[in-house]
């Protein structure tokens, strides 16, 4: 069986085609490189004994979708291609609503034509709104406050609508929470470009030396240490419910939203201990002001995935931090150049 994952040689793209491989599955990417490196494919294949197959360039371009699927015998995509930087989206609108939305829109037409239908869609728990509150389950609430989120919910109700327009196609919308870790390996893990956004890329970079301490975003929450707290997920753990989302999608009817978390919420001190036992060594942080658009808690309800997929997350955040570590330390540069 042959998988197309678009943004495969991405973060979770590549911890999802090891999966992929591990379970007997033929990989073809499609990635443009605009935030990773063609190294990854040879990490991969140093992990899977098997070189996913390869196609360099932007989903956007529908002649290269076409000739995807003409050269391959593609029995579904994974669609994790898009950009996803919160403050990015803020400052660079169109430039998000035109690579998230024109992607899955050129990635549609491609599989029409080829007559493929079934399609696995990474979409986020940002699109839960603040009005809501843990945890999240997929009937709460959604409301965005950035572009970034608003192409994941716009992107939702597109699917939605295609199906209603041919209920042929076989769409699986997965709500991830904070993705964390790397493989055990240590050959793959997160790199992101130029100053980390997030936690736990942030928190590794201080752990290596590449940055001085840590900046706490606020302490006056209402939490138990006053502290944001998250459900971070090891991202093999949410690379296996992609795999699941595959093997399970052939008994869903219409089309099924379904989180993928842990259910349960570390603050960002929590993270900051963990990561200590990890690496054995001070990580220092400073408490700063609480970062505009911050939710205080965000964690899910994950019965859904547990009931559909049979998924149940096996790593804890102890594992997350050792596993983020050792990707860390063994690649101080990430891919590096
Ligand atoms: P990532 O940036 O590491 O991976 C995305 C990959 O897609 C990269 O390899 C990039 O080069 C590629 N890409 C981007 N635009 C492309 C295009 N137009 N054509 C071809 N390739 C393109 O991100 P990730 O963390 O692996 O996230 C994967 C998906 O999951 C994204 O859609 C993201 O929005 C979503 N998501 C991520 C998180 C998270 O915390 N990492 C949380 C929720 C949802
Ligand atoms: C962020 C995005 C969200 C996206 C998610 C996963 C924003 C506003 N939200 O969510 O859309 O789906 O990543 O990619 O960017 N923190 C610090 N110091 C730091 C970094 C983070 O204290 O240097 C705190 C944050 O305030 C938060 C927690 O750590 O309480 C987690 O932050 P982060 O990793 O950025 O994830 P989210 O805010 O959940």
């Amino acid at each position: 069986m042959q998988i197309l994952v678009t943004g495969g040689a991405g973060y979770i793209g590549s911890h999802t085609c090891v999966e992929l491989i591990k379970c007997g599955m033929d990989v073809v990417i499609v990635d443009n490189f605009s935030n990773s490196k063609p190294v990854v494919c040879d990490r991969l294949e140093l992990i899977t004994g098997k070189r996913p197959k390869l196609y360099t360039g932007d989903v956007r371009d529908s002649e290269l979708m076409d000739k995807v699927f003409a050269e391959n015998e593609i029995s579904a995509v994974i669609h994790f291609a898009g950009l996803k930087a919160v403050g990015e989206s803020v400052e660079k609108p169109l430039l998000y609503y035109s690579c998230n939305l024109d992607s899955t829109f050129s990635l549609l037409a491609a599989m029409k034509k080829a007559g493929v239908g079934k399609l696995i869609f990474s979409s986020s728990a940002s699109v839960y709104s603040d009005e809501d509150e843990s945890p999240y389950s997929e009937e709460s609430m959604t409301g965005c406050t950035n572009p970034y989120s608003r192409t994941k919910l716009m992107i939702e109700y597109i699917l939605k609508d295609m199906y209603i327009s041919d209920p042929s196609w076989q769409f699986v919308i997965l709500r991830y929470f904070n993705p964390i870790g790397a493989h055990k390996s240590g050959l793959i893990g997160e790199d992101p470009q130029g100053i980390p956004n997030n936690l736990l890329p942030y928190v590794a970079q201080v752990a290596v030396g590449r940055r001085a301490f840590l900046g706490v975003f606020g302490n006056d929450y209402d939490t138990p240490d006053g502290t944001g707290v998250r459900d971070y997920i090891h991202v093999c753990d949410l690379a296996r419910g992609h795999v699941l989302a595959l093997q399970k999608m052939d008994g869903f009817e219409g089309v099924e939203t379904i989180n993928l978390g842990t259910g349960r919420g570390s603050s960002v001190l929590d993270v900051v201990k963990a990561f200590e036992k990890a690496c054995g060594k001070p990580v220092p942080y400073e408490i700063k002001p609480r970062r505009a658009g911050d939710k205080a808690v965000c964690y899910c309800n994950p019965d859904k995935a547990k009931k559909l997929l049979g998924f149940e997350t096996e790593y804890d955040l102890d594992d997350m931090c050792r596993d983020t570590w050792n990707w860390q330390s063994r690649n101080p540069e990430g891919y590096g150049d």
